[in-house]
């Protein structure tokens, strides 16, 4: 593998569109979606990751989502994450970090504003009146579902499943259409919308970069790429003496 360790320069007017996947925990221990030792290998998608699966067998869903919870919280953020995270001290509101992943590592490394756009492993959400739950007697489901404290329905993951519409798309939009810069780490470009929003950044006619190990299914629609792994890149990619970024 041929690897790219060319700073990239941002001037004090960029603003910076970060989209991950689940790549970017990789290096972390987390598995992985579609990668040969996978997460969906073991389990049939539709079985844990759609409406039809929940309504089929909601036990099975929560055992799956129990099982990644304990994995992202024995896991640690890695580099990447923290360069990410670094990355929005240095340029404050001028950063924007939407993930598809529902693990919490780019919180753990420091990342204040952290879009969601696929949910969360840390929060339910009752499938009537809609009330979310972050107290982990809501999630943490040992014994029997948990149902709502105020409706008393049952109470699934918030977590976007095949099939649903990603959280606040408006509000990605909006970010995208501000951004100079959309830098893409760690996803396949499989699902949509979230691949989709490479095309978006192009027809704006802004600057698209991709960070991981292979080619993504929609690498023909980045303007560059860079082979390596999150860690291996992202520390390196908008150098650290970047003091001038806050600088008018
Ligand atoms: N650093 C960066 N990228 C990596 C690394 C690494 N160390 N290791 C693997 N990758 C890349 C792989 O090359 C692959 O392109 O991460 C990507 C992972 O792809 P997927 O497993 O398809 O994960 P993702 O794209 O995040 O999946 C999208 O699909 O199943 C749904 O909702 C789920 O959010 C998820 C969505
Ligand atoms: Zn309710």
């Amino acid at each position: 593998m041929t690897q790219d360790n060319r700073e990239m320069q941002l001037s004090a007017s960029d603003r910076l569109f970060v989209l991950t996947g689940a790549g970017i925990s990789a290096e972390s221990g987390l598995a992985t979606f579609r990668g040969s030792d996978g997460l969906w290998n073991g389990y049939r998608v539709e079985e844990v990751a759609t409406p039809e699966g929940w309504a089929e067998n909601p036990e099975l869903v929560w055992r799956f989502y129990s099982m990644r919870r304990r994995d992202a919280l024995a896991a640690e953020p890695n580099a990447a994450h923290v360069a990410l995270a670094r990355l929005e001290e240095r340029m404050g509101e001028r950063f924007y970090l939407c993930t598809q992943n529902v693990d919490d590592l780019h919180e753990r490394a420091g990342s204040r504003r952290v879009h969601h756009m696929h949910g969360t492993l840390f929060c339910s959400r009752c499938v009537r009146c809609q009330q979310p739950f972050a107290d982990a007697r809501f999630y943490e489901t040992a014994g029997e579902l948990p149902v709502c404290e105020r409706c008393g329905s049952a109470v699934r993951p918030h977590i976007v499943w095949f099939g649903e519409i990603p959280r606040d798309m408006d509000g990605i939009y909006r970010e995208l259409e501000q951004a100079t810069v959309l830098l893409v780490v760690g996803t396949s470009g499989s699902v949509y919308p979230a691949a989709g929003l490479v095309q978006v950044a192009r027809q704006r006619g802004i600057a698209t970069v991709y960070v991981g190990p292979e080619r993504p299914l929609n690498a023909q629609a980045f303007g560059e790429i860079r082979l390596g792994t999150a860690v291996e890149v992202l520390p390196g990619l908008f150098g650290e003496t970047g003091a001038h970024l806050n600088t008018p």
